[in-house]
């Protein structure tokens, strides 16, 4: 199954390359987080949600069987489905099988050879259900199939939210407000604010799996934008920020180098670090407030018993 490929080609390498120019040009240099996912970084972040240490993954899977039970009740009429940041599209399927009169699935996602295969293999387990995957980066405009006639029911698990300041995450979710259209429902999966211990062992796990994610990055921009990173020479580190309330995610030149990326060459001090993402935790008013500058409003919330994560069912 191919997806359609909205806004990646032609111009996707130009972007990347401008983004990673722009970002480490900073004094804090920086890179964004969406382009961890080639389809390396893509099976990487699959073995994280294997890791014992990373609760958000499994938390919010045990969630969503009576997530899915509960939202068919109070959806009074048949929905369409958008995924934001699908990625293996394991998790849609607990809502499919409890989710009736679901004809059209869009998952959305900037890595296309990892959302073509998923959308194949979720295809022949939902015969009946007409899957349109759209390869595209979900900060800008998204234009949605013309098929999609029903209300729409938004899904944004997994956490990705967090990857946004606050601030972002708001235009984030006043423009999926307006991308889903009337009388949209949102579902989505939020990090909670935790003893900080947990969070720590889940942003370095002991195989160092999300060292290799965090390196990974590096990897990618020698392969596809001709850098010349010496990946070994960085070092992953991950803290949770008490101030910001997120986890930062950095990686450490290990000793005074110079890197070129095209024509364009960077100097790193010893202990220099590139910032590669944030993943926010929020409060569940935390969260409500940042929904509703958006224009949503919270209808519904589920938690686990330790409170480690909640998602919530938003209505515009
Ligand atoms: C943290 S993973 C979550 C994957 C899956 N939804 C889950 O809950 O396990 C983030 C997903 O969002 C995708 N993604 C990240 N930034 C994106 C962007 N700007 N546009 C589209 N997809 C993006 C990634 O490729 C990845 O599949």
């Amino acid at each position: 199954m191919e997806a359609l490929r909205c806004n990646l080609n032609p111009t996707f390498l130009d972007q990347f390359t401008n983004d990673v120019l722009t970002g480490l040009s900073q004094q804090q240099k920086t890179l964004p987080s969406k382009y961890f996912y080639n389809s390396r970084g893509s099976r990487l972040f699959d073995r994280i949600c294997d890791l014992e240490e990373y609760y958000p993954y499994r938390t919010e899977l045990s969630l969503l069987p009576r997530i899915a039970q509960e939202v068919s009740a109070l959806l009074q009429q048949p929905y369409d489905i958008v995924e934001f940041g699908a990625g293996s599209l394991v998790k849609i399927r607990l809502l499919l099988q409890h989710l009736e009169h679901i004809r059209n699935f869009v998952p959305l996602d900037i890595a296309g050879e990892h959302l073509n295969k998923a959308s194949a293999l979720l295809k022949s387990e939902f015969p009946a259900l007409s899957v349109m995957p759209i390869v595209c980066d979900f900060t800008r405009k998204v234009s949605l199939p013309t098929e999609l006639t029903l209300p729409r029911l938004g899904f944004f698990p997994g956490s990705t939210i967090g990857n946004f300041t606050p601030q972002a995450a708001q235009t984030f979710l006043s423009n999926a407000r307006k991308t889903l259209g009337p009388n949209a429902m949102l579902l989505i999966g939020v990090d909670s604010k935790k003893d900080p211990h947990i969070l720590h062992r889940a942003y370095n796990d002991s195989l160092g799996v999300t060292a290799e994610f965090n390196v990974n990055l590096l990897q990618r921009i020698n392969e596809e934008i001709c850098g010349d990173f010496d990946v070994q020479a960085f070092q992953h580190y991950a803290f949770y920020n008490t101030r910001q309330g997120r986890i930062e995610m950095h990686l450490v030149s290990q000793k005074r180098q110079e890197v070129t990326i095209g024509h364009t060459r960077f100097s790193f001090a010893e202990g220099e670090s590139i910032h590669t993402e944030n993943s926010h935790k929020y409060t569940t008013q935390e969260f409500r407030d940042l929904a509703q500058k958006a224009g949503w409003q919270i209808r519904s919330t589920w938690a686990d018993e330790q409170q480690l994560f909640r998602v919530h069912l938003l209505s515009s």
